[in-house]
């Protein structure tokens, strides 16, 4: 092996839990941190080396976590704080990394801190959030609102109003999620102190909520008018987020993290489609953000030229010395099972197959979202029973985040494993809780699930899926998506070197030139089988690995 070896986090494979739905074991239909300490052999059988686990820290829920009243304990919905002790514990054990979710762009409006704030314009804290006046001091007259910025899931005006101090506050996802003041150096110490805090406790790393929109402009100045209406809501977000004094942040943060021993990872989320600004949040790739979501994967559709060109276009942004990761699904966008949808079951299936190969043989840190290795679809759920502000506001427009939020269906008994047979759970389950639950997959060797595995066990003994090089030779043309895994020349001798993916995402046979190698894993041939001829005939909606 020349050279030294690589962090954990650019090896591992990712698995994102949201708490509320992945195992309740105290029947109240919402789950809970001994829920995933349950199911930690689960996710190891799987081959999962990381998780990621979205928030379970003390909340009014209005936006189901990502709203927090209390960065140091465990909502009691979820279990206490002994219980994100042993969560970590439990993982390291394991060999598993665990990062938690890192909410720092704003508090929950019940958060001791915003109620001492919104209390007087004296109070020390005041100056930890964004506050305009309502009234002029001169005139005595009403105000108009500083600017034309939106709450995000109220589609109403970012500022909302604060009595006591004859004040507006700003406050961009659910007015009960006010925006905190970056500007602020005690605010800036206090927020780092909660970094501390769990890295102290032994996380491995966070995922960061909407780094990007940590800090606004100096001016308030308004934003101007787009015509996308999702993500952007109709403005170009010049103002309200993507400033240069988030960038010092996110080095500052770093460098706290390397205080610590083990290579604790920070991994952005980037609200924006545009790749580079994505990019930009690793800095020079060593300096900022180790890992950033980049989100326009996320909206693709079954479009092999486009995908390509998603993948390709990120590779092409990142700085030299910085890392790729990608995923497809999480729990603010439709699963991908249903946003790759085929009406034929069994193209669905080699769909949800060929996606698979691609998110877990790509040069990069994959990301899944739970239920996916299932196959797990967007559940329709009715109006009555929507929870999600999102969802509510926008309702009937498809916003709302329900439905990829639905329980974990690991069995197909009444309360399918996740609660209590007589429970109803926070959310309803997604259709077709029959066919699609962990345990049947299990036994089926042709299952979804067994081909997660598999592709999850090639990619952990193969060195050059991990950290190889990748070449194209088809981006989407005639349907077809293939790329060269190699590992470097230092790589292990004994280990083979390079591994072909095929991905035809066309429901055609498709001809390609024949890498003559023997097969590792298709969806349409038998494993073991060597490819000899010159071209090969793909199979309709073949996903293949060949070694060589
Ligand atoms: C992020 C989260 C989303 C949350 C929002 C506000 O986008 O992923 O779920 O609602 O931030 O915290
Ligand atoms: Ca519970």
């Amino acid at each position: 092996m020349g050279g030294e070896t690589a962090p954990w986090w650019k090896t591992a494979v990712f698995y994102q839990i949201y708490p509320r739905s992945f195992r309740d074991t105290n029947g109240d239909g919402v789950g809970d941190l001994p829920g995933i300490i349950e199911k930690l052999d689960y996710i190891a059988d799987l081959g999962i080396s990381a998780l990621w686990v979205s928030p379970f820290f003390r909340s009014p829920m209005d936006d189901f976590g990502y709203d927090i009243s209390d960065y140091r304990d465990v909502d009691p919905s979820f279990g206490c704080f002994a219980d994100a002790r042993t969560l970590i514990a439990e993982c390291h054990k394991r060999g598993l990394k665990i990062v938690f979710d890192l909410v720092i762009n704003h508090t929950s409006d019940q958060h001791p801190w915003f109620i001492d704030a919104r209390r007087s314009k004296d109070n020390p804290r005041h100056d930890w959030y964004i506050w305009k006046p309502r009234t002029s001091p001169r005139t005595g007259k009403r105000l108009r609102k500083p600017n034309n910025w939106v709450c995000q899931f109220e589609f109403k005006s970012a500022w909302w109003d604060n009595e006591e101090t004859d004040e507006w506050y700003l406050a961009t996802f659910t007015r009960h999620q006010p925006e905190v003041n970056w500007r602020n150096p005690e605010l800036r110490a206090a927020m780092y102190d909660v970094v501390r805090f769990w890295l102290t406790e032994g996380v491995d790393g966070f995922r960061m909520d909407v780094v990007n929109w940590y800090v606004k402009d100096a001016y308030f100045r308004s934003n101007p008018l787009s015509l996308n209406a999702n993500p952007d809501i109709f403005q170009r977000h010049v103002y309200d987020r993507n400033q240069p004094e988030t960038h010092e942040i996110c080095r500052e943060i770093r460098a706290i993290a390397e205080d610590y021993p083990g290579d604790r990872v920070l991994i952005g989320e980037i609200f924006s489609r545009e790749p580079s600004i994505a990019a930009s949040y690793q800095g020079n790739g060593d300096d900022e953000l180790h890992l950033a979501f980049n989100m326009e994967l996320l909206y693709r559709k079954w479009n092999a030229k486009k995908l390509a060109a998603s993948i390709k276009k990120w590779y092409g942004v990142l700085p030299e010395r910085g890392w790729p990761n990608f995923t497809l699904s999480n729990h603010d966008q439709p699963r991908h099972a249903t946003r790759f949808q085929s009406k034929n079951p069994a193209t669905q299936k080699k769909r949800t197959q060929i996606a698979a190969m691609l998110l877990l043989t790509l040069k990069g840190t994959p990301f899944l979202y739970y239920g996916e290795e299932l196959g797990l679809q967007n559940a329709k759920i009715p109006r009555a029973e929507l929870v999600d502000p999102t969802g509510i506001t926008f309702w009937p427009l498809p916003m709302g985040r329900d439905g990829e939020r639905t329980p974990m269906p690991w069995n197909a008994d009444p309360g399918a494993g996740f609660t209590d047979a007589k429970t109803k759970p926070w959310l309803r389950f997604s259709a077709d809780v029959e066919n699609t639950n962990v345990r049947r997959e299990q036994n089926d060797e042709t299952s979804l699930w067994r081909w997660y595995q598999a592709l999850l066990g090639i990619r952990r003994s193969h060195q050059s899926l991990q950290t190889g090089t990748i070449e194209f030779s088809f981006e989407g043309q005639r349907g077809v998506i293939a790329y060269r895994r190699q590992s470097a020349p230092e790589g292990e001798a004994e280990c083979p070197k390079a591994i072909d993916c095929y991905l035809n995402l066309s429901n055609k046979s498709r001809a390609v030139p024949s890498p003559k190698g023997t097969v590792l894993l298709s969806n349409s041939r038998e494993t073991g089988m060597k490819l000899e001829s010159k071209t090969l005939v793909l199979a309709p909606h073949e996903a293949l690995l060949v070694i060589f």
